[in-house]
């Protein structure tokens, strides 16, 4: 059976490879998109890879997931440190979820070290650059191919 994965991109992710290069690279939010994509077909993964700035869209995303994807992979940007409701929906998601941070949120700002959603997940990769959204989708189909 395909497996399907729900990639969520919070807010100001789709201008990657223009917004603070020195904290994200230059890779740009499409070109992430295209090799996760690939590494997903590799994988014989159907990834519905997806991005707002919108708050409630992404609880709502979270919410028919549970009915329609087998995982989450998280990036949720600056709602991490400041959205319950995101968090909320990722706690009712009952199967397999990563947070995914392209950057070190644990050597920036203080208001960055918090997650609200790190207890909530199954587990997290940050600070490995666009290298992680890989990653994830590798540690995903790991870890629903047990
Ligand atoms: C981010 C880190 C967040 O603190 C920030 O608000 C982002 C991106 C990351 O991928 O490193 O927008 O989630």
């Amino acid at each position: 059976m395909t497996l399907k994965i729900l990639f969520i991109n919070g807010p100001n992710l789709n201008l990657l490879g223009e917004r603070e290069q020195s904290q994200y690279g230059s890779t740009t939010f499409n070109e992430l998109k295209e090799l996760s994509v690939k590494k997903s077909e590799e994988l014989n993964i159907k990834l519905e890879f997806v991005q707002s700035n919108i708050e409630g869209e992404i609880v709502t995303w979270i919410q028919e997931a549970k009915k329609t994807h087998d995982g989450i992979i998280i990036n949720a940007a600056a709602f991490t440190h400041t959205s319950v409701a995101i968090r909320d929906a990722l706690q009712i998601f009952n199967k397999p979820k990563i947070e995914l941070h392209i950057s070190n949120i644990y050597n920036r700002e203080e208001f960055r070290k918090k997650s609200l959603i790190s207890d909530v997940v199954t587990g997290g990769i940050f600070g490995l650059g666009s290298n992680g959204y890989i990653l994830a989708i590798m540690a995903m189909h790991k870890m629903l191919n047990k």
